[in-house]
């Protein structure tokens, strides 16, 4: 009977033991994480991280908190993002100019690649070459013959050495064979009001930030810069169809954390990522901006990593043939 007890008494134990095993192995994440924007609020890629941000949040059961620290091309946000914890508590949402920062900044304290774990990519953003609705050109080709008689006259709007808007505004000024005035900003979100209020001429940003003024009369719209048009704006054509045959460029989107997550946060943070972009609201939201989430099987940590590899070769070809400099 005693030996029936005791065997009974470690049944139960076993019993209770195995659930808090098996929910200890899937904890993460028990707390809200933090997700750094490295640009300012109100911007292109703040737009894309909060949708990302409600949705994991509902699928993580933890909410996703958005901190915007712009700044020096988003390097600062990005050198926060370096030294934090590998814990999957802080993850930060950036684009293409994570793959630009190498050429351009020689005191970068983090390797772009290496010093980071790559969740997965998100959104291949168009851009929209828009201006104050001040400039009276009625279409691109008024617009760039206005930019070539105006020269550096002209003032551009950007969010820092290497961004998006940046990067677009150095292909065009290459193209049209003109040096226009930049105006740097922490992102394009205080640049936007800058140009709805007519403080600069012209700027190079996102659907993403650009679709709604355009529609709304704010700003002016001329053209994107894909080969495709944007649904969210019928009436722009492409640049590559009009005055610029060829010109192409868009901001991809991507999440990545400190290097070295625990491979349970990795996999969970992840597979929330890809939850996301299957979401119908956000597939929804991006639509109304002129993007869409990338195909899944780019949104793994494995195709990031590659991506942004040739990435970095890609545009640090570009800006050494351009001579910029970011610091
Ligand atoms: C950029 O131009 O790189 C972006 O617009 C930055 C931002 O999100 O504000």
């Amino acid at each position: 009977m005693e030996h029936l007890r005791h065997a009974l008494l470690v049944a139960a134990l076993a019993i209770t033991a195995a659930p808090t095993a098996a929910s200890s192995q899937s904890a993460f994440p028990t707390k809200p994480i933090t997700l750094i924007v490295p640009a300012a609020a109100g911007g292109p890629t703040d737009t894309v991280s909060r949708l990302i941000a409600e949705s994991m949040t509902r699928t993580l059961g933890q909410t996703v908190v958005v901190e915007n620290i712009g700044g020096a091309g988003g390097t600062l946000g990005m050198t926060r993002v370096a030294a934090a914890a590998p814990d999957g508590y802080t993850v930060a949402v950036w684009h293409i100019a994570h793959a630009t920062a190498p050429a351009l900044y020689n005191n970068l304290k983090y390797d772009v690649v290496n010093d980071f774990d790559h969740i997965g990519r998100i959104t291949d953003a168009p851009m929209t070459i828009v201006s104050k609705t001040a400039v009276t050109a009625k279409d691109t080709k008024e617009l760039f013959d206005w930019i070539r008689a105006q020269k550096t006259n002209v003032t551009y709007g950007h969010a820092g050495v290497g961004s998006a808007s940046h990067l677009c505004a150095l292909i065009l000024m290459k193209e049209l064979g003109v040096q226009m005035t930049g105006v740097g900003y922490r992102g394009t979100g205080p640049a936007m009001n800058d140009l709805i209020s007519g403080q600069f001429d012209v700027m190079c940003d996102q659907t993403t930030n650009t679709t709604n003024h355009i529609l709304g009369g704010k700003i002016k719209g001329y053209a994107v810069t894909t080969k495709s048009k944007v649904s969210s704006l019928p009436d722009l054509p492409t640049l590559d169809s009009t005055a610029l045959p060829g010109f192409e460029v868009s901001a991809w989107h991507a999440m990545w954390a400190p290097k070295g997550l625990p491979k349970e946060s990795a996999d969970k943070l992840n597979a929330a990522l890809q939850a996301a972009l299957k979401d119908p609201k956000v597939i929804e939201r991006f639509a109304s901006l002129g993007t869409a989430p990338v195909d899944q099987s780019l949104a793994t940590p494995a195709a990031l990593k590659s991506y942004l590899t040739a990435e970095v070769q890609r545009w640090g070809a570009v800006i050494k043939a351009a001579g910029v400099q970011g610091n």
